[in-house]
């Protein structure tokens, strides 16, 4: 059958499941490419036909979807569209998150035909704690790319929409994971929380080096920083995504998280993507 569009939805405050995602629409070779980026704003109604296919890519919080992705999708529909999910995580564990994605997407009429997991640079990395830094790499979006072409031959080569056969996304192969250094994480998350000492809910601005540009104001997706008054944050709204952080040309937003030299102590080894068609 045809493939008359792709379609990117993404929600990425820091831009990794975006740059995946787009990764993995030009790689199915088609002209018309539409992407539908949450980031910032809900989606409108958008009904995507059977005739396309939409790609998913979603950032990984806490195991699960980024709460607000869910929310900010919530008007888009398929009719029976085939669907590519992709959950980008950073290097630690996705958990739970492609199959709340998968069963929010089946809810939305998509029928889900492909899966991926991929590593982004953690949000709470630093050049101190480095965590999956640089992530995707080159080697990523290739693999992204070449996903891509797997898919659209997937559709491709099917008679009818009734033929593109849809998968079970549980049984995507999980990435290795060294049980020696999960159980130093779980042992260091208890031993914070037992200590009592405050974890930091929302990055902080030194004001010395604020120059009040703005930027953070623009890349936070929940409005959690007031144009003016950058030097503060909205506790309540903030979510940590961290965008405002590493967009601050004067490095003058930092999130110092107890999380950060755990995750980087203790997850060195970069996982690798993986993906199921
Ligand atoms: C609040 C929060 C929770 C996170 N939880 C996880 C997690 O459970 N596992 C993991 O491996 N990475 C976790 N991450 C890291 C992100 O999944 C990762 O940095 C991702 O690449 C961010 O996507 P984006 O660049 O599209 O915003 C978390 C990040 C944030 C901000």
């Amino acid at each position: 059958m045809e493939l008359t569009k792709a379609h990117l939805i993404c929600f990425s405050p820091t831009s990794t499941s975006k740059q995946v995602g787009q990764g993995i629409v030009h790689g199915m070779e088609t002209e018309n490419i539409t992407i539908t980026d949450v980031t910032l704003s809900e989606a409108g109604e958008l009904d995507i036909v059977g005739s396309e296919v939409a790609v998913i890519a979603v950032p990984v919080y806490g195991g699960r979807v980024a709460p607000l992705a869910l929310q900010r999708m919530k008007n888009i529909r398929g009719n029976d569209t085939p669907a590519v999910l992709v959950v980008v995580y950073g290097n630690r564990a996705y958990e739970k998150a492609l199959m709340e994605l998968d069963a929010f997407a089946i809810r939305q009429g998509f029928k889900v035909i492909g899966a991926a997991t991929f590593v982004g640079e953690h949000s709470y990395h630093t050049e101190k704690h480095p965590i999956a830094q640089g992530r995707p790499d080159q080697d990523d979006l290739l693999f992204a790319h070449n996903f891509g072409k797997l898919v659209a031959e997937k559709i491709r080569t099917a008679e009818t929409l009734g033929k593109v056969y849809p998968v079970d996304v549980r049984s995507i192969r999980r990435p290795k994971q060294s049980l020696f250094g999960l159980l130093r994480f779980l042992r260091g998350v208890i031993k914070m929380r037992k200590s009592e000492v405050p974890v930091p809910k929302a990055p902080v601005t030194d004001e010395s080096l604020c120059i009040h540009c703005g930027i953070c104001v623009k890349k936070c997706p929940n409005a959690a920083i007031i144009k003016g008054e950058e030097q503060h944050t909205i506790v309540e709204k903030c979510i940590r995504c961290c965008a405002c952080v590493k967009a601050c040309p004067e490095r003058a937003r930092s999130f110092d998280t107890p999380f950060a030299p755990l995750l980087s102590k203790n997850f060195p080894k970069q996982k690798q993507p993986q993906t199921l068609l």
